[in-house]
């Protein structure tokens, strides 16, 4: 097959492109969920009526919820095709480990991205479907009361604290290689690149570990 009868997604540039547009949509939930999860410290009555006002509206949540999905598989699909393309590009690894040049963010994206996704998965049986996944039982529509009462064992903060972690590596070097592949390549944007990258990791890195931090610390507790 020549290169033009390549299709763009068969491309590394088309599936690092699907990568970039499905992370900014997954990157624009995450930070519309902790700026909506925040709502925690203005207390129950505001973060219920927060979670009630999104139940309302069943065609918003279900399309949303379906963007949302597809913007998943998405990411992990051309993830995969491209660990998959290079590996075959080079079935023997190298021979020598070079890593000097990349960051702890970059080596780690393929683990931690699985991380984030066992995180999510967890996460979902815990607080959306109430699944016997956390040794308690949700009330639905008692948001409030059922992330304080999660939050209270120290195993599923930690948990949260630890995806979390990996979440903010994981955006951090997803962001620093969004704006490459958006064409932001080249040494004098690099310094920008790296502002960025760390400013979003941290914002949202910070945000939803201050929930799980301000429960065990006894700042927040059940109504
Ligand atoms: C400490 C951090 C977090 C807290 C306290 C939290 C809290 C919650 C709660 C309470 C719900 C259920 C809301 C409801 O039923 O009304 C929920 C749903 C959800 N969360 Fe989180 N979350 C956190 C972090 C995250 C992260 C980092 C992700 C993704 C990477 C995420 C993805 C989701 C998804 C996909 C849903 C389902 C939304 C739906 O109903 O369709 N959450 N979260």
């Amino acid at each position: 097959m020549s290169a033009q009868q390549l299709s763009f997604y068969q491309t590394t540039l088309g599936k690092k492109v699907v990568m970039a547009i499905s992370g900014v949509i997954l990157i624009g939930f995450v930070i519309g969920h902790m700026a909506g999860n925040l709502q925690i410290f203005l207390g129950a009555d505001k973060l219920d009526a927060y979670a009630e006002f999104l139940h309302s509206m069943p065609a918003v949540l279900w399309g949303a919820r379906i963007v949302l999905i597809t913007a998943v598989f998405a990411h992990f699909w051309s993830a995969f095709s491209l660990w998959k393309q290079n590996k075959a590009a080079r079935p023997r690894g190298y021979a020598k480990q070079v890593s000097r040049a990349t960051t702890y963010a970059a080596r780690t994206m393929r683990w931690g991205g699985v991380i984030v996704l066992l995180f999510i998965i967890y996460h979902l049986l815990h607080l959306t479907v109430g699944a016997p996944v956390s040794g308690y039982e949700i009330v639905h529509g008692k948001v409030f009361n059922n992330v304080v009462t999660g939050f209270s064992n120290p195993a599923i903060a930690g948990f949260y604290i630890i995806a979390q972690v990996c979440l903010g590596l994981h955006l951090y070097h997803g962001v620093w290689s969004l704006m490459q592949t958006l064409g932001l390549n080249h040494d004098k944007y690099n310094d920008t690149r790296r502002k960025v990258a760390t400013s979003v990791s941290l914002l949202i890195t910070v945000g939803n570990i201050s929930i799980p931090v301000a429960v065990l610390a006894g700042l927040l507790s059940n109504t």
